[in-house]
């Protein structure tokens, strides 16, 4: 099946029980064992839970891997997935990740001992330089907030000769427009709180991985640490994924347009977007991705206050999060990525200046509107 149709009939399609053509919610805790030693596939519901089963099969095949996990955010995939290294061992990460997995690296699992070194670029990096302590890769592509793009590939291949295993976090693309481990990665996380649920009604995260043996590690993990995805959310990221193909398309589509109308802006210092042709990463993007994505991200030159063009948007909500249907925007700075220092954020430009749109599935032309008229409103006077 291609995607579009994977998205609706992968992973289980109807109740195995009623037929139902959605899988209903369970909301059970625990299931009776019908004699002793045997049970009907499922004990506790912090191990398995159907509802959480049927997006979990659903992601693995979306994703093409052996095993799908559901968690309570993408924080807690990300977390859970982390646990499989262990004191002393280092990673590699990307100079801008999203400021709540870089948070969670450098605040949280340091004090477990995992170490991390920041890559400025993994297209260029010389692996041979690593040391012996590195057991893994961590990456984003394209990152938060500045849709960069690293060679998923090369990287793969690079990591491969010296055993690490490759993590990527495919939140902004989705497996609709990219698929990490069919490029060599070891395994896929997911924010699905963005893109895969869609609406803004749930907050959730998943993995997946293509390795049987990583994939019982993981099943261990989510188990022991029980960060799990309930019944009720599991049930809305599948309702949500069964629209991905439309809302994406839709998305990038925006994403295109605005990212092209910003560019010729004369208000407007620097574009991100990998749609563009003359952005870095364009070339690279087009081997490894079937699209560009919905998020755009851009500089305002000196003489616009950013505060100005935040305070008049009315269609387009100011706020944290994206991959939503509707249009939203932050400021990177002081909202997604405050948790990275200041001399990183400086360093490779998260400035104030800079705003994170995620272009929603509007009309374009109420979405452009909305945006001259923000920037005339935050011209400031001589
Ligand atoms: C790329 C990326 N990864 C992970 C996360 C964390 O996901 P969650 O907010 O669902 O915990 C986010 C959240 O913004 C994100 O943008």
């Amino acid at each position: 099946m291609k995607i579009d149709s994977l998205v609706i009939h992968g992973g289980i399609s109807s109740d195995k029980i009623t037929g139902a053509v959605n899988v209903p919610v369970y909301l059970s805790s625990t299931f009776k064992q019908p004699e002793f030693g045997v049970n009907l596939g499922y004990e506790y519901a912090r191990t398995g839970n159907p509802t959480r089963e049927s997006v979990e099969k659903l992601i693995s095949d979306l994703e093409g891997g052996v095993r799908g996990f559901a968690f309570a955010s993408g924080m807690a995939a990300t977390s859970t997935v982390l646990n499989l290294f262990k004191s002393g061992d280092r990673i590699l990460i990307n100079n801008n990740l999203y400021g709540g997995t870089f948070r969670v690296i450098d605040k949280v699992f340091s004090n477990f001992g995992l170490k991390y070194d920041i890559v400025e670029d993994f297209n260029t990096f010389d692996f041979s330089t690593i040391s012996e302590d590195v057991k893994g890769v961590f990456i984003e592509t394209p990152t938060n907030p500045l849709l960069s793009i690293t060679d998923i590939k090369r990287v793969a291949e690079e990591a491969k000769k010296r055993n690490l295993t490759v993590i990527v976090d495919n939140t902004f693309m989705t497996p609709y427009f990219q698929n990490p481990l069919s490029l060599g990665a070891d395994i896929v996380v997911h924010s699905a709180t963005k893109y895969l649920g869609g609406h803004s009604d749930v907050v959730a995260g998943l993995a997946v991985t293509n390795s049987t043996e990583i994939a019982e590690r993981l099943a261990f993990l989510q188990n022991s640490i029980g960060a799990v995805l309930p019944p009720f959310d599991s049930y809305l990221l599948v309702r949500g994924i069964k629209t991905l193909s439309v809302r994406l398309d839709k998305h990038a589509d925006n994403a295109q347009k605005i990212a092209e109308y910003l560019k010729a802006h004369e208000a407007i210092e620097e574009v991100f977007y990998p749609g563009l042709k003359d952005h870095p990463g364009h070339e690279i993007q087009k081997t490894q991705a079937r699209g560009f994505g919905g998020v755009v991200s851009f500089k305002l030159k000196e003489g616009y206050d950013f505060k100005k063009f935040i305070n008049s948007l009315e269609l387009i909500t100011f706020g944290e999060s994206l991959g939503g249907i509707e249009s939203l925007l932050c400021h990177p700075a002081s909202m997604t990525h405050a948790a990275l220092p200041v001399e990183l954020r400086e360093r490779i430009g998260i400035k104030d200046n800079l705003l994170r749109i995620s272009v929603g599935i509007e009309n374009f032309e109420d979405l452009r509107d909305e945006i001259e008229q923000a920037i005339i409103n935050s011209k400031e006077e001589k």
